[in-house]
């Protein structure tokens, strides 16, 4: 992009100008004003100053972000032999998590007290990419398809193999004869009636191509604050729920303030919020359909209802609208677990030794159960873990360290085609779940007990 400008020199120079103008005219704004719960609506700065202020700080954004990834985790591919993602992608390996001057059995033996005073917690709260700025961030397994989610202003941060399937399966609860009814395909607007005719009634026929329509958004609209080039029509559902279930798109959550306090959220799968009670990590609204509403009214605009009515929030109509989408929602199954009896647990007759004891100690010394019971995996409802025991509250790239607070226990059903893991992706493998567990729960399992677990949510 900049070798580009740099061809034309005075554009360049003039570039640089407006940009500094910018950010400094942004900066001695902020100085004076009080934190507000509102965001600014920019009505007097046109889209160049705010993409050339916004392309001036985003290099040295980016790099601080990656230093902070490469510190905390080695990000190189490590992948399973012998298993693979339900679509065939195959399952990264971990714990990807770095130790500092300690190794995992030495960080076993400590206190919550000692590992957050030697500062060697390896799993705190992960930043956004930007997350002063914060919005939607696609990676780029979708936005090559469809360049309509390209933000100028910010690049994906996760290599694509810490990622779900680019074309996840889909399974319907209605027609678990069809097994996976992609295939490979990515469903879009463009190709979703001829997959789908002929298999869903009219009714949910419709709430697919709803969930499949472009709705404005806070970075994708056609306003000048907008974040893509060309002014933007939105983005679809299943931008992020690609074929209702994660891509690793990610943003900020947007019920909380101020901006440092914000979570990083991660797009969960839609497969199985049939049998779900609670949506939102942490807002726990009670239905699909309420969930559907607030998406596109709240989250969509960063709970920032002013921007919404700016940037042209689209009201779904409830009666007809929103139930046609939660109802093809709720079709979408888990994946087929071919080891998993009518109990949910493992078929004595198809599991490995290894499997088996996996489960056991999920039920028993590892307590996992407590909140992931059978058949789907999930208490419905929500635990305060309190990971805030293990580090300090500090600022670090534009986030505050804080409290999780209570976050609603996700279904394990499927759990190895939708990594990265936790509401906000800190744990990239099923092997720093255990990691993570086990610090959390002070269980001090030993390696071979950490595998067996692994195995055995690999057949989940
Ligand atoms: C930026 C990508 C993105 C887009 C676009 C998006 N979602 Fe989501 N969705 C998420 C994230 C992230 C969450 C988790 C929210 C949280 O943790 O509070 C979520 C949660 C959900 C949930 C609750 C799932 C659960 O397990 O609790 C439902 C239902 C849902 N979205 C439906 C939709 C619908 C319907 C649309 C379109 C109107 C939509 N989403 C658009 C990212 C997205
Ligand atoms: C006290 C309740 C509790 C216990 C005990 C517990 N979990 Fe969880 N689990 C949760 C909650 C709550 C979350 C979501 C936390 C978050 O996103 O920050 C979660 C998240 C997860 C996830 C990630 C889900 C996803 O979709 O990203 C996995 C995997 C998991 N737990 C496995 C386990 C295993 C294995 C054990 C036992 C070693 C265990 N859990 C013990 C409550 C619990």
């Amino acid at each position: 992009m900049f070798s580009k400008r740099n061809l034309r020199w005075p554009f360049f120079v003039i570039f640089i100008l407006l940009a500094t103008g910018v950010v400094a005219t942004i900066a001695s704004a902020q100085e004076g004003k009080s934190v507000s719960s509102y965001g600014p609506t920019n009505q007097e700065t046109s889209f160049d100053q705010i993409k050339a202020a916004r392309m001036a700080v985003k290099n040295e954004r980016y790099k601080e972000h990656i230093d902070l990834l490469n510190s905390r985790y080695d990000l190189s591919q490590k992948t399973a032999p012998d298993v693979n993602m339900s679509g065939g992608k195959a399952i990264p390996v971990g714990p990807t998590a770095k130790l500092r001057g300690i190794n995992w059995e030495q960080i076993n033996s400590l206190s919550p007290e000692q590992i957050r005073e030697k500062g060697v917690f390896p799993y705190k709260p992960l930043p956004f990419a930007d997350h002063a700025e914060g919005g939607m961030l696609f990676p780029e397994m979708i936005s090559k398809l469809l360049p309509r989610l390209v933000r100028f202003d910010l690049d994906f941060d996760l290599p694509e193999h810490f990622l779900p399937d680019p074309a996840p399966g889909i399974y319907l609860t209605t027609r678990p004869d069809l097994g996976d009814v992609a295939k490979g395909r990515l469903i879009t607007i463009e190709n979703y009636y001829q997959i789908f005719n002929g298999i869903l009634n009219p009714k949910q026929l419709e709430g697919l191509r709803l969930l499949l329509t472009q709705f404005p958004q806070q970075q994708f609209n056609a306003t000048e604050d907008r974040r893509s080039d060309e002014p933007s029509l939105g983005v679809t559902c299943f931008d992020c729920h690609a074929n209702g279930h994660s891509n690793g798109a990610n943003h900020l959550v947007g019920d909380i303030r101020p901006q440092e306090f914000r979570h990083r959220i991660e797009t969960p799968s839609l497969r199985g919020v049939n049998i779900q009670r609670l949506f939102g990590s942490q807002r726990a609204l009670k239905t699909v359909e309420d969930f559907t509403e607030f998406e596109q009214r709240a989250a969509y605009f960063d709970g920032d209802i002013c921007m919404a009515a700016k940037k042209g929030i689209n009201v779904l109509e409830r009666a007809t609208q929103v139930h046609f989408m939660a109802e093809f929602m709720a079709l979408l199954d888990f994946p087929p677990a071919p080891k998993l009896d009518i109990y949910g647990e493992l078929d004595q007759t198809k599991a490995t030794a290894r499997e088996l004891n996996g489960e056991k100690l999920f039920n028993g010394k590892a307590r996992c159960a407590a909140c992931h019971p059978t058949p789907y995996y999930t208490d419905n409802t929500m635990h305060d873990l309190k990971a805030e025991r293990f580090y300090k509250q500090e600022m670090i790239n534009g986030m505050m360290m804080a409290n999780d607070g209570s976050i609603k226990t996700f279904p394990l059903r499927g759990i190895k085609d939708s990594p990265p893991y936790m509401h906000d992706g800190r744990c990239f493998t099923l092997e720093d779940i255990i990691e993570y567990f086990n610090l959390i729960q002070q269980l001090r399992l030993d390696p071979k007990e950490k595998q067996d677990l692994v195995a055995f949510l690999r057949c989940l």
